[in-house]
C-alpha cells in the first residue's frame, strides 16, 4: 500500500528497504570480498580482537559506577562493536545491540570471524523495553542515529536506561540523508546550528535540547562529523 510521504509508516517502510544494502555491505567487509577496501576488512578483524582497548575518552565519561561494574551500551553496533573490550588490561561489560544482529551473526560465521561479545538483537527505538531504567553507565552510538527510523525515540529511550549523571555519546556524519538522497536507512539529517542540535527531514524539525528538559547536550565538531554528548541530569 502507498504510504503518505514523510509519515512514520513511510519512513519505516523505506528503512526496511535499506536492510538488504546494509547486510550486503557488511558481508563484503567481513568476507573481504571485492570491492572491499582492505582497511575496512582490517578494521572488522581488529574489532574481533578481545584485547581491543576502549578509548580513554569513553572511559572518562563513566562516572556512575566503578569500571568493573559499569555497563557500556553500544547502540546499533553493527556485527561487532567498535567500542573495544578492555581498559588497562581489565575486561569491561560492553553490551552491543543492533536491529540486524541475527543476520550479522550468520555473516560473521560465514567469514570465520567471532565477536568477543555477540551483538544482541534489538531496535534502538526499543531501548526502554529492552533494558531496566537507570541501568546503563555509558551509551555509545556511532554512525547510526541518522539510520534509525525514529531518532528522538532513540534518544529518549537512551536517557531512560542511563543512570542519572551518565552520558550518551553519539558520533554522526552531518546531514547524511541529504548526502545519500533519502535512500534506505538514510532518512534523517543531524546538524549543529550554533550551539543547537537539530535533527530534521523535510517537514519535521527537532531542536533536541529544547525537547529534553532533564538532559545537557554538548557538541564538538560539526563540519563533516559531529560529536554529541547528552548527559542525563535527573
Ligand atoms: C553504518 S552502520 C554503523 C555500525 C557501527 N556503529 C559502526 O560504527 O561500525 C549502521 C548500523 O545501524 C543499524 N541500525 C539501523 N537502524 C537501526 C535501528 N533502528 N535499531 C538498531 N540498529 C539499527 C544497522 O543495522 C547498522 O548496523
Amino acid at each position: 500500500m502507498a504510504q503518505t510521504p514523510g509519515s512514520d509508516a513511510a519512513i519505516a517502510e523505506t528503512w526496511s528497504q535499506g536492510k538488504g544494502y546494509e547486510l550486503e555491505f557488511w558481508r563484503m567487509v567481513a568476507t573481504n570480498t571485492p570491492p572491499c577496501p582492505p582497511d575496512y576488512h582490517a578494521e572488522i578483524v581488529a574489532r574481533c580482537n578481545p584485547e581491543a582497548e576502549i578509548h580513554p575518552a569513553f572511559i572518562a565519561r563513566i562516572v556512575t559506577a566503578p569500571l568493573d561494574e559499569a555497563v557500556l551500551l553500544d547502540i546499533a553496533a553493527g556485527p561487532v562493536s567498535s567500542v573495544g573490550w578492555k581498559f588497562e588490561g581489565r575486561r569491561l561489560n560492553v553490551v552491543p545491540i543492533d536491529a540486524l544482529a541475527e543476520d550479522y551473526a550468520a555473516i560473521l560465521a560465514e567469514a570465520g570471524l567471532r565477536a568477543p561479545v555477540p551483538t544482541r538483537p534489538g531496535h534502538a527505538e526499543d531501548l526502554a523495553s529492552i533494558f531496566p531504567p537507570a541501568s546503563i553507565d555509558f551509551a555509545h552510538m556511532r554512525n547510526a542515529l541518522d539510520h534509525c527510523y525514529d531518532p528522538m525515540k532513540v534518544i529518549r529511550g537512551a536517557l531512560t536506561v542511563l543512570k542519572p549523571g551518565a552520558t550518551f555519546r553519539i558520533d554522526t556524519i552531518v546531514n547524511e540523508a541529504v548526502i545519500e538522497g533519502y535512500q534506505g536507512f538514510h532518512q534523517w539529517n543531524i546538524e549543529r546550528r550554533g550551539d543547537r542540535l537539530v535533527i530534521w527531514r523535510p517537514g519535521i524539525e527537532h531542536d533536541v535540547a529544547a525537547e529534553l528538559p532533564h538532559a545537557e547536550v554538548t557538541l564538538d565538531g560539526g563540519e563533516h562529523w559531529l560529536f554529541i554528548h547528552i548527559r542525563r541530569l535527573a
